[in-house]
C-alpha cells in the first residue's frame, strides 16, 4: 500500500489492534436536522475526545466544527437524495479537490445493493476508489439498506463483498446474526458496524460487543450515541468495548456514570 494511503488509514484504524471508534454525524445530508444534531457543533464537542475519527459532510465541518480539531475526518462525499424520495438515488456531491482541501483522512459514499440505483451507487464508489488511489486517500464504503432488504448475513455479505471487490479500503454495514460470515466475505478489509436507529442503550452496547466478538474492527455509531440520555457515557462505553474488550455489563456501567 502506498505510504500516504497507509498513513491516512492508520490515523483512523489503530494499525496494531485494527480497531476503531468512528463517530457518525453525517445524517443531515439526507435526513435534515436530525434529533441530536440540530446544533451539530454542540453535540460533537464533548464527544470528540473519545472518537478516533469523525464521519461528516463538508457543510457539517465548515459550519459547525472548528478547523483546529486534531481528529481524522471521514468525509461524506455523496448525497443528492432526501428521506422524502428514493434513497438509493445518490450522486457524488463533493470533488476530490475539496476533500484534499479539507484534509480528509478518508472519503465515503453509500452503496445500495438491490435498490433501484444499485449500479449508479457502485459506480460512485468506483469513482471514489479511483480518486483515492490517485491521491492516497482511503475509501469507506457504506452498505446502505433499501426499504425492502432483509438485513441478514447473506444480503449484507453480498453488499460488503461488492464494496470490497470495487476497491473499498474499509466497509461499514449493519450487524446481523451470523456476522462472522459478513466479516469473512470482506477478507482483509476492516468492517465496522453502524448503530442504526436509536435503541435501548444496553441493546446497542450488546450489538457493538457481538460485532467485535464476530470480527468487526469497530463501530461507526451515530444516533445510539448522540440521541442517548448520556451521550458522553455512551461513547465512552462503546470505546471500552472496541478498544478494551469490555463486557456488556462493564460498558453499561460506564454509560450509566454521569
Ligand atoms: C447513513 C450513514 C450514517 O452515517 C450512519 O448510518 C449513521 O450511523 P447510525 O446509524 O449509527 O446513526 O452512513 O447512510
Amino acid at each position: 500500500m502506498e505510504w500516504g494511503m497507509k498513513n491516512r488509514l492508520s490515523r483512523i484504524i489503530d494499525p496494531k489492534s485494527r480497531r476503531c471508534l468512528m463517530l457518525a454525524v453525517d445524517h443531515g445530508y439526507f435526513q435534515g436536522p436530525t434529533t441530536g444534531l440540530k446544533n451539530l457543533g454542540e453535540t460533537v464537542k464533548p464527544l470528540l475526545p473519545y472518537a478516533d475519527a469523525l464521519m461528516i459532510t463538508r457543510g457539517g465541518l465548515r459550519n459547525w466544527i472548528p478547523a483546529e480539531i486534531d481528529k481524522p475526518v471521514i468525509l461524506r462525499v455523496s448525497g443528492g437524495q432526501s428521506i422524502l424520495k428514493e434513497l438509493s438515488n445518490e450522486v457524488v456531491t463533493t470533488s476530490i479537490d475539496d476533500a484534499i482541501r479539507i484534509n480528509a483522512s478518508a472519503i465515503t459514499c453509500s452503496v445500495y445493493i438491490g435498490s433501484e440505483y444499485e449500479k449508479e451507487t457502485i459506480a460512485n464508489l468506483a469513482d471514489l476508489v479511483n480518486w483515492g488511489q490517485d491521491f492516497g486517500i482511503p475509501v469507506l464504503a457504506v452498505t446502505a439498506v433499501g426499504k425492502e432488504m432483509v438485513r441478514d448475513a447473506r444480503y449484507l455479505g453480498l453488499a460488503c463483498r461488492i464494496c470490497v471487490e470495487t476497491g473499498a479500503h474499509m466497509v461499514k454495514t449493519y450487524y446481523c446474526d451470523g456476522f462472522e460470515e459478513v466479516v469473512e466475505a470482506c477478507g482483509n478489509v476492516p468492517v465496522v458496524i453502524a448503530g442504526g436507529k436509536k435503541i435501548e442503550e444496553r441493546a446497542a452496547l450488546e450489538m457493538a460487543h457481538n460485532a467485535i466478538k464476530s470480527g468487526a474492527s469497530g463501530v461507526d455509531m451515530g444516533r445510539n450515541i448522540f440521541q442517548s440520555d448520556n451521550p458522553v457515557g455512551m461513547i465512552k462505553a462503546a470505546r471500552a468495548i472496541v478498544h478494551d474488550n469490555a463486557s456488556v455489563e462493564e460498558a453499561f456501567k460506564i454509560y450509566k456514570k454521569k
